[in-house]
């Protein structure tokens, strides 16, 4: 089976075409495409992402990004000449809000063969709402022009399938893929969203506790943003964090809060730490050593509660594995922080996470989720769902 997958729920365009066989208890998979166009530094000068840019230029891009995407897969792209007025009005009905993505795949797309894929998966939520709809309506331009099925994806659930590949291979290599005992604990940690889901199999989810205010991945980039960071904060304020200790200076003693460590839930609040955060540097002589320490307390508070929270939840739903997933997941100290903590339970706990590549988003945890756990929908029943949660 092979599944075109498409991610544009907030800055990343995203395109991957990959290739499953095998049977679903124990598949292998075949990735021959795999891109990511970042946006980040057009949003970086504002701080966080703008959405009608970002809807501007998923627009933009989705088109080169396939067509290079299927050169890479060695998809044949041969033109087969026709000039389909039926097919031209429907997809000029189905991007009547993309004027400028509906142009390209006229010119580009419509000439094509229809390539040998087996269905289409796209983001339909969480996400925004704009960025959102510009890689469903364009999925279903695809879907419609190919005759192909349509499988719309939760954001969230692809972060969760990152997990089970812990390594990309190399390209157009078979990597197999052992799927992780269930029950499985997910800790999702993103720019958007922070959840901890139990996973009972393929499709099944619990979500047992959520951040009540800021997600993780937010509070990093508002902390940087205090500091004077560049966006996104989270790989800025660890580089800074990884400077700890400064030796020679008297640095301020500086500890921060661990919110809802000990609460009797699994839920998490960052948004106090964020503004503890605030008040400490306005109270310490600000220099860029300084900031050195607030950035390594951030760090350690946001990890401890992460994990402290996650060993626990492991321990009263018997969890016997361990996902993470999300943009946060690249962080060092959380991965490590984890995989300590599970080593000294000493209960047998499958820990897995994301290879490197895959805890941004991208397309290819999309095609991963689809593949496991989509099912096809009617294309006029597809539609953005921002606020989209896993169940
Ligand atoms: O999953 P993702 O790429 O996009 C969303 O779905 O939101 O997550 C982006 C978030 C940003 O908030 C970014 O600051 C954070 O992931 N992030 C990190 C690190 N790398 C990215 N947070 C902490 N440490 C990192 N190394
Ligand atoms: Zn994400």
């Amino acid at each position: 089976m092979k599944i075109l997958a498409i991610e544009t729920s907030c800055d990343e365009t995203a395109i991957a075409i990959v290739e499953f066989s095998g049977r679903k208890e124990k598949p292998t998979i075949k990735i021959l495409t795999n891109l990511v166009s970042s946006q980040v530094k057009l949003h970086a000068k504002y701080g966080g992402v703008v959405p009608n840019i970002a809807k501007r230029e998923h627009q933009k891009n989705l088109v080169p990004l396939l067509l290079q995407g299927m050169k890479e897969a060695r998809i044949p792209s041969s033109k087969n000449g026709r000039k389909n007025e039926e097919l031209q009005t429907g997809i000029e009905a189905i991007l009547e809000r993309e004027p400028e993505l509906c142009g390209q795949i006229l010119k580009k797309i419509l000439p094509l063969k229809a390539p040998d894929i087996d269905a289409i998966a796209v983001t339909h939520g969480p996400g925004l709402a704009p960025a959102l709809w510009v890689g469903i309506n364009f999925a279903k331009s695809l879907a419609y022009t190919w005759n192909k099925p349509l499988i719309p994806v939760n954001h969230m659930e692809g972060h969760l399938y990152s997990a089970f590949l812990q390594n990309t291979g190399t390209k157009n290599n078979r990597l197999p893929i052992t799927i992780p005992q269930f029950p499985a604990l997910a800790l999702l940690v993103s720019g958007g969203h922070t959840e901890l889901v139990v996973m009972h199999g393929h499709g099944k989810y619990k979500i047992i506790g959520e951040t009540l205010d800021d997600a993780a991945g937010e509070a990093f980039d508002k902390v940087a943003r205090i500091l004077g960071l560049g966006y996104p904060g989270g790989p800025e304020i660890s580089r800074l964090a990884e400077k700890f200790p400064v030796s020679g200076n008297k640095l301020p003693v500086i500890k921060l809060p661990r919110p809802m460590l000990n609460s009797s839930d699994y839920n998490f609040s960052f948004s106090g730490l964020k503004t503890a955060a605030l008040y400490l540097w306005q109270k310490i002589p600000r220099t860029p050593k300084t900031k050195i320490p607030v950035a390594k307390e951030f760090q350690n508070a946001v990890v401890e509660v992460l994990t402290e929270k996650t060993i626990r939840a492991a321990k009263e739903y018997k969890a016997k594995s361990i996902l993470l997933g999300g943009g946060v997941a690249a962080n060092q100290l959380l991965r490590i922080t984890l995989a300590e903590k599970i080593k000294k339970e000493r209960q047998k706990i499958d820990y897995r996470l994301p290879a490197a590549n895959l805890t941004g988003d991208n397309a290819l945890m999309i095609s991963l989720a689809a593949f496991f756990a989509g099912k096809k929908k009617a294309p006029a029943k597809v539609g953005a769902e921002p606020n989209l949660k896993l169940s």
